[in-house]
């Protein structure tokens, strides 16, 4: 697998963490390249079931080189607290941060929770963990990198400018309550004694591992359809979450990527506002929710349920250059009389085969589906295709047909053991 890039094909949550924890079995390096802990990556394995919002979901394995990259966003106590909860679970993977990356301080966590409220019906529904208001602040050249922590005097300098422009923007734009300089100091202070031993420069890591024929694993936060740039527009993340993001997310070069896998859900889930063609409502929705325990891994919210969007998973397909996709929780569709498939789209009396990516076209159009008869049987913890019944196979085959891509492993269940190697990536 050299040099592999692991990306959520559809709106996040697709369960890439457990996929990148099974993969790493194999891998000397696992690498982050955006977003931060709007996050959550699940995992479950020998050493118990973990949310990791940071770090790299590798760390389950002695001998890997787990890296939070220079496109990452980090929140210096959130980082703390599971590098904590990490070492207490004896994890023996090793942890490297950018000194690039930037640092979500105190004042983007309340200006994104203030600028939400302000949006009213118009809110993007974020986490409200600071993500927008931190990358906003990394493009006006305004932002605060993870190595300025090795230099606490003249950070503190830079802190204080910029919270005297925020508390400005905090109270007299939004009245709201102003952050006092002398607690983001002594968090500053906390933070530089918890984190500096693992601030590097991480390029070099990397690319020396590359040179050295290591297998890596760039490991996608987010989904394809939250890209800052391809995806639903405005109703996304602050990130390019798509495989491209992983280049300058990391520092590598483009020729150095040997594949491309989308992570993609048997079904759709969404969290937060935008565009969600497939959506279901009522009992339908409400019973997959159940199953399939579909409640945001950072917030809690409830995600909404939609069904496979072939037309979407094209799009994905296109903008990250797959190679294949990984399908999971196949098991969560056991038990229906009829499974939908969406291949197409209607909007204005004219069929769509592409995915728009004008928000109010998107919003407009209604779904064609194809219905699949389902295969009443259980697939949980399966580990073989062999194993699975036959028209749970025609399923995963059709997909195959309708995205142009194979599916190679699929997951059956949470936990490491419950996927399926068709094909070794
Ligand atoms: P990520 O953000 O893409 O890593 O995904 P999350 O961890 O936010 O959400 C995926 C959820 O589905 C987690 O609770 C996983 O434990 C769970 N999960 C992953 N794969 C499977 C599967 O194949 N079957 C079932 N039933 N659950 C799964
Ligand atoms: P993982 O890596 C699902 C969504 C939020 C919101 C939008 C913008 O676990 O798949 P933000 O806080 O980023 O400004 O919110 O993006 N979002 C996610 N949804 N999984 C994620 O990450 C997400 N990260 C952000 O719900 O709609
Ligand atoms: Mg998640």
């Amino acid at each position: 697998m050299p040099i592999t890039i692991i990306v959520g094909g559809q709106w996040g949550d697709e369960g890439k963490g457990k996929i990148i924890d099974h993969l790493a079995q194999s891998a000397n390096v696992i690498a982050r390249y955006s977003g931060g802990n709007n996050a959550g990556h699940t995992i479950e394995n020998e050493h118990g079931k973990f949310a990791l919002h940071l770090v790299p979901c590798g760390i389950s394995w002695p001998n890997t080189k787990n890296i939070i990259g220079s496109g990452t966003v980090i929140d210096p106590n959130v980082l703390i607290q599971e590098i904590e909860e990490i070492e207490k679970a004896k994890l023996p993977g090793t942890i490297y941060i950018s000194e690039k990356a930037h640092i979500v301080m105190p004042y983007h966590i309340t200006l994104d929770q203030l600028e939400e409220k302000f949006r009213g019906n118009d809110a993007v529904g974020t986490t409200g963990r600071g993500i927008g208001p931190a990358y906003a602040d990394k493009i006006s050249r305004n932002g605060i990198r993870i190595g300025d922590l090795l230099h606490p005097e003249e950070l503190k300098k830079k802190v204080k400018l910029n919270l005297e422009l925020k508390n400005k923007i905090i109270e007299k734009v939004y009245n709201g309550q102003t952050i006092e300089e002398n607690t983001v100091f002594s968090s500053i202070n906390s933070w530089v004694t918890k984190l500096q031993k693992y601030i590097t420069n991480t390029e070099e890591i990397i690319n020396k591992s590359i040179n050295d024929k290591e297998n890596i694993i760039l490991e996608g936060a987010q989904g394809a359809l939250l890209d800052i740039d391809h995806g639903t527009y405005p109703y996304v993340t602050s990130s390019n979450s798509i495989a491209g993001g992983s280049l300058t997310g990391l520092g590598i070069g483009s020729k150095k990527i040997s594949k491309v896998h989308g992570v993609f859900k048997a079904f759709c889930t969404r969290v937060g506002e935008g565009p969600f063609p497939t959506e279901i409502f009522g009992e339908d929705a409400e019973r997959i929710r159940k199953i399939a325990g579909e409640f945001g891994a950072t917030t809690g919210r409830p995600r909404r349920i939609g069904w496979f969007d072939a037309v979407a998973a094209r799009y994905s397909a296109n903008i990250n250059g797959l190679d294949s996709i990984i399908l999971t929780k196949l098991d969560i569709l056991d038990h229906w009389d009829e499974i939908k498939i969406c291949v197409a789209y209607e909007f204005e009396g004219k069929i769509l085969s592409y995915f728009p990516t004008d928000e109010k076209v998107l919003s407009k159009i209604n779904p064609i589906y194809e219905n699949i008869e389902g295969w009443k049987d259980s697939t949980f913890n399966l580990d073989s295709f062999e194993k699975i019944n036959t028209k749970a196979k025609k399923f995963i085959n059709r997909l195959e047909e309708i995205i142009e891509l194979p599916i190679n492993v699929i997951s059956t269940g949470p936990k490491r053991e419950s996927t399926i190697i068709r094909k070794k990536l």
